[in-house]
Formats: C-alpha cells, structure tokens, sequence
C-alpha cells in the first residue's frame, strides 16, 4: 500500500513504520518532560517559603482578649515576625506586581 500525496512524494509501508514509533516515542516524551517540568514548577509556586519549614502545616492561634486594640498580621509569607507583618509585603509586591498586604484586626473606636 502507498499513499500519494499531490506533490507526488509517495509515502510507503515503511514510511509508516517507522514515522509512528517515532511518533510515539516523542509523544511520550514530551509527555514525561512536561510531568517533569510542571512538578519542578509545583516548589517554587510554593506560597510559605521560610516559615516553619519543618513543620508539616503552620498554624497559629489567639485569642480576642490577648490582641489589644491592634494587631497586624502577615499575610505574604515573608515576615521574618511571623505571623506578624514586618512590611516585607512592599518588596515581595515591588519585586513580583503582587499586591498583597496584611490583616489588621483593631478594635472599633469607641
Ligand atoms: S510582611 Fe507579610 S503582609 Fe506584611
């Protein structure tokens, strides 16, 4: 069997046999190098990267009373007084076009 293309380039049997492993054989690895690729990116879209490392979730917790009239709490992950801001924000958003900022929690003035 031979299929004949209208520029007269004549495709065979073997043409066939061999442009389809080759085929596969590319499909597959573009498929692996991608995998590969998209679990190196998952790290560095990591949103926590220097608070407890070690610890598998990080969790705080206070409560009303012990807050005072106000307490401003990081939500960029890049406090080094977390979980309390330390205006790190303004440079993670400078150096990314962020526009993340921290949780105040005050008291209503009275
Ligand atoms: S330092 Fe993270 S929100 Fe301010």
């Amino acid at each position: 069997m031979a299929v004949v293309h209208n520029s007269g380039f004549r495709l065979t049997k073997e043409h066939f046999l061999v442009a389809v492993p080759v085929a596969v054989v590319s499909a597959a690895a573009g498929f692996l190098v991608s995998r590969y690729l998209s679990g190196r990116s998952c790290k560095k879209s990591q949103v926590n990267t220097i608070v407890s490392k070690d610890s598998p979730k990080v969790v705080h917790s206070f409560d009303m009373e012990d807050i005072g009239a106000k307490a401003v709490y990081c939500r960029c992950w890049k406090s080094k007084k977390f979980p309390y801001c330390d205006g790190a924000h303004a440079k993670h958003n400078e150096e990314t076009g962020d526009n993340v900022g921290p949780l105040i929690i005050k008291k209503k003035d009275a």
